[in-house]
């Protein structure tokens, strides 16, 4: 049993096959996962607001992706595992994005590392790829930017802001980029980009064309709560694992007061 690895994800797209990725935080969840045979999984700086309490990924250190993706490896067996290089950790400069990517394989074992820009990045992934790491590139709406976006606007819309997002995508295929996420974009656009590429997109409120789609897991599960029920057009839960889980923990503290937890078979004599 190996990891799928990049050459799995460029025969994907030659055949016409689609494929799901979910992000991970910690071993146990990314364990599901894997057996579920979700073929990519992404240490993403979502973990800023899914599991560090942050109201955005800006915050998010190299050192918090480091400990979790490394949790993420040793707790799976078949995915590529792809960390996520935080806001601060490549935007000096390609030598920085090196240094940050190289510590990020060495120290938590990631098969690739995915960092956010199209043009403005294709240096950084240049370098990364030459010293053989795996990119996966992220453009259109890029959250680590959310203070310049002033929130999260759908990309794309307009000519002018089209033709950006297509050089945009252009510029990391040439770089390397072995796939590229398009976040947010008009699904007429992601069609478009999807076709001109060679290399693969992966979705995420990007319509149905494109050739990989990706969610955080707690939004995909029907865990997350979002602020006045608001939940964004692009989600689709498949769970209601926030309710199963409030209720087997109301069911737990129920049983712990009224004395039927534990019971004599729950008990060592
Ligand atoms: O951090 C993340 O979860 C991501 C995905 C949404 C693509 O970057
Ligand atoms: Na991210």
């Amino acid at each position: 049993s190996r990891r799928v690895t990049v050459r799995d994800i460029a025969r994907a797209k030659e055949r016409g096959e689609k494929w799901p990725m979910l992000t991970a935080y910690d071993a146990l969840t990314a364990s599901v996962f894997d057996e579920a045979g979700i073929p990519v999984l992404l240490v993403g700086d979502s973990m800023g607001n899914v599991a560090l309490g942050y109201d955005s990924t800006v915050p998010v250190t190299l050192d918090q992706i480091t400990m979790l993706s490394a949790a993420v490896v040793r707790g799976t067996r078949r995915a590529m595992i792809v960390g996520d290089l935080p806001f601060g950790s490549y935007q000096e400069g390609p030598v920085q994005a090196l240094r940050s990517a190289t510590r990020l394989m060495k120290d938590a074992g990631v098969g690739a590392v995915k960092l956010e820009g199209g043009e403005r990045s294709a240096d950084q992934i240049r370098l990364l790829v030459d010293a053989g790491i795996p990119v996966m590139a992220h453009v259109g709406l890029t959250p680590q930017s959310v203070n310049a976006f002033g929130g999260h606007p759908v990309q794309g819309r307009g000519e002018e802001a089209a033709h950006q997002l297509l050089r945009d995508a252009k510029a990391v295929q040439d770089a390397g980029a072995f796939a590229v996420v398009l976040e947010l974009v008009t699904a007429e656009l992601a069609a478009e980009v999807t076709r001109s590429l060679h290399i693969p997109t992966v979705g995420i409120g990007a319509g149905a064309e494109c050739d990989a789609q990706v969610l955080v897991w707690t939004d995909m599960a029907g865990m997350t709560d979002w602020p006045g029920g608001r939940k964004p057009r692009f989600i689709k839960e498949y769970a209601r694992l926030r309710e199963a889980l409030g209720d087997a923990a109301r069911a737990f503290g129920d049983d712990v007061v009224t004395g039927v937890y534990p019971a004599p078979e729950h008990s060592f004599r």
